[in-house]
């Protein structure tokens, strides 16, 4: 059995979580519910990055200490995961014990390599990224100079003595390490931005602060706490049990996945690496970059007040619609433009009018002109093709780390047993051989939409399962075995059950 291990960013929890937030975290949880399918022993991680100034601030303004503030909000990702249907193997907290005692072996060793020194720096510090940025990557905002290029607000000038990570020193071996392993990025576009950045030039970072209570310290010297992205990106080796001597970390490292926003590229695909090859551990095996979900153009942030809360739309599409639309509608690694009209929309033709359509229409014949019971399909029937391709397609999807793709392929199979039937035209046919044989057919091909489809909508897929007549756990289905054609066995109950997808009127 192989292993596969995939992690979301940590979100920070001086917001409560928002569409941008369950994006990542959706299409994680369907790339890990796919390899579950594939037999993979699969660990999800996911959690909340609670040091740092950011936080401490967030706090200050709520009128509560870091960890009373910290305690309240990050249950609140918890609940949304939950109700998301989020099947996460752990919740990391970056003021657990396990993550401080992994971070502290981090250090540790990137100091006892000689990789992180005391210096003085001077720079413009951005709160909102948690990061120094240079003269150059600073913009003008309504007049206003020197402003953070990602938060549009100005940055502070902070000087402190630091302890400094050599990250310059790691410039030749990150292009040769990338060099060595194409495709590790995805998508393409994505990868490149990420090489850009390292070509560009590498100056080293500051890992520590001393005006900064709330975090992690150094080992060697506890004046100083640990900068929060050295702290942050720790998570993920935390959650493998680094730093505990009882365990193997590499029982789960190196992780599959870091799935991230193309805004945590340099963190992740530069600082990451960098920390990794200093510190001795191997490197990821690959990175998932998203684009953002703007509102009217916008990247959703509290300060924008154009924040979209995921909870209040499944009130209208169902986990399952929202779930879909996020994947679907925007290709992974581009910005997409979220609209109620673009996820109602979607629901009404791929959800209501194609996968609900189809389900209701081979439950409402098989009724009429099967007496209730599920006929076996045909081996050499016309629809095993379009099943066949639609799997290969499925699995190349989700190998690009492309929902998107992915769930196009799966819906081959719908648009192509809807055609098909309308073709046949049971409904007006007398019962018979004929007829069972077009119906067998229809619901073979439900049977291997159902399993393709659970990934994205996985109570909808249960539903469809239970429909076409099984009784089981649908994910305890097996790839690629559960693909192939013919697998239906013929003599089910059908039942047609109320609209899975109830068309939404906008
Ligand atoms: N705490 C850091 C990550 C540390 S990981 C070791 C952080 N947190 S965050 O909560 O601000 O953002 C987490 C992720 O959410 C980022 O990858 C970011 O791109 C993503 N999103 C936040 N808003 C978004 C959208 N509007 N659209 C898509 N994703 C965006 O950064």
């Amino acid at each position: 059995m192989s292993r596969f291990y995939v992690t979301t960013p940590i979100y920070y929890v001086n917001a409560e979580p928002h569409l941008g937030h369950a994006y990542t975290t959706i299409v994680g949880d369907a790339l890990t519910r796919w390899h579950r399918l594939l037999g993979d022993d699969v660990k999800y991680l996911t959690g909340t990055d609670e040091h740092g100034l950011k936080i401490q601030q967030a706090a200050d303004d709520a009128g509560k200490t870091p960890q009373q503030f910290t305690d309240e909000i990050a249950p609140k990702f918890a609940d949304a995961w939950e109700r998301l249907d989020i099947a996460n193997d752990d919740f990391i907290r970056t003021t657990e014990p396990r993550h401080k005692a992994a971070v502290a072996e981090l250090l540790q060793r990137c100091y006892d390599a000689g990789d992180i020194e005391l210096d003085t720096y001077s720079g413009k510090y951005c709160v909102g990224c948690e990061l120094y940025y240079t003269d150059d990557e600073l913009v003008e905002v309504d007049g206003v100079a020197e402003c953070c290029p990602i938060h549009k607000r100005p940055v502070e000038t902070l000087e402190e003595e630091n302890y400094f990570f050599r990250l310059s020193r790691f410039e030749d071996r990150l292009l040769d390490w990338y060099a060595a392993h194409p495709g590790a990025m995805k998508p393409d576009n994505r990868a490149n931005e990420a090489i850009g950045l390292i070509k560009g030039g590498l100056r080293d970072f500051s890992i520590s602060r001393t005006s900064l209570e709330w975090g992690i310290p150094l080992p060697w010297d506890p004046d100083h706490v640990t900068y929060v992205w050295f702290d942050a990106l720790t998570n993920y080796l935390a959650a493998t049990g680094f730093g505990d001597p009882e365990q193997d970390y590499t029982d789960w490292w190196p992780v599959d996945y870091h799935l991230i926003g193309k805004d945590i590229v340099r963190q992740h695909c530069v600082y990451w690496p960098a920390m990794l090859m200093s510190a001795g551990v191997e490197l990821p095996k690959g990175w998932g970059i998203g684009g953002w979900l703007l509102v009217d153009g916008e990247k959703m942030a509290k300060s924008g007040g154009n924040v979209v809360n995921p909870l209040d739309l499944i009130d209208t599409v169902g986990v399952d619609g929202f779930r879909y639309y996020v994947l679907a509608e925007t290709p992974y690694g581009s910005d997409g433009d979220f609209s109620y009209e673009g996820l109602v929309g979607k629901y009404n033709s791929d959800l209501a009018n194609n996968l609900g359509n189809l389900a209701a229409r081979v439950a409402t014949v098989v009724a009429k002109k099967c007496d209730g019971t599920g006929p076996a399909p045909r081996a050499d029937s016309p629809l095993a093709a379009a099943a066949a391709t639609a799997y290969a397609d499925t699995v190349r999807g989700w190998d690009d780390v492309a929902p998107s793709k992915a769930l196009d392929a799966t819906w081959s199979l719908v648009r192509a047993t809807n055609a098909y039937l309308e073709s046949n035209e049971p409904w007006k046919a007398e019962p018979g051989p004929e007829v069972d044989a077009v119906m067998g057919d229809a619901l073979e091909a439900l049977r291997i939409v159902s399993i393709l489809a659970f990934p994205a909508v996985p109570r909808t897929a249960q539903a469809v399962w239970e429909r076409i007549g099984f009784t089981s756990d649908i994910a305890e289905q097996r790839l690629p075995e559960a693909a192939a054609w013919g697998a239906y066995p013929g003599g089910l109950t059908v039942t047609k059950g109320d609209p899975l997808f109830p068309r939404i009127k906008l």
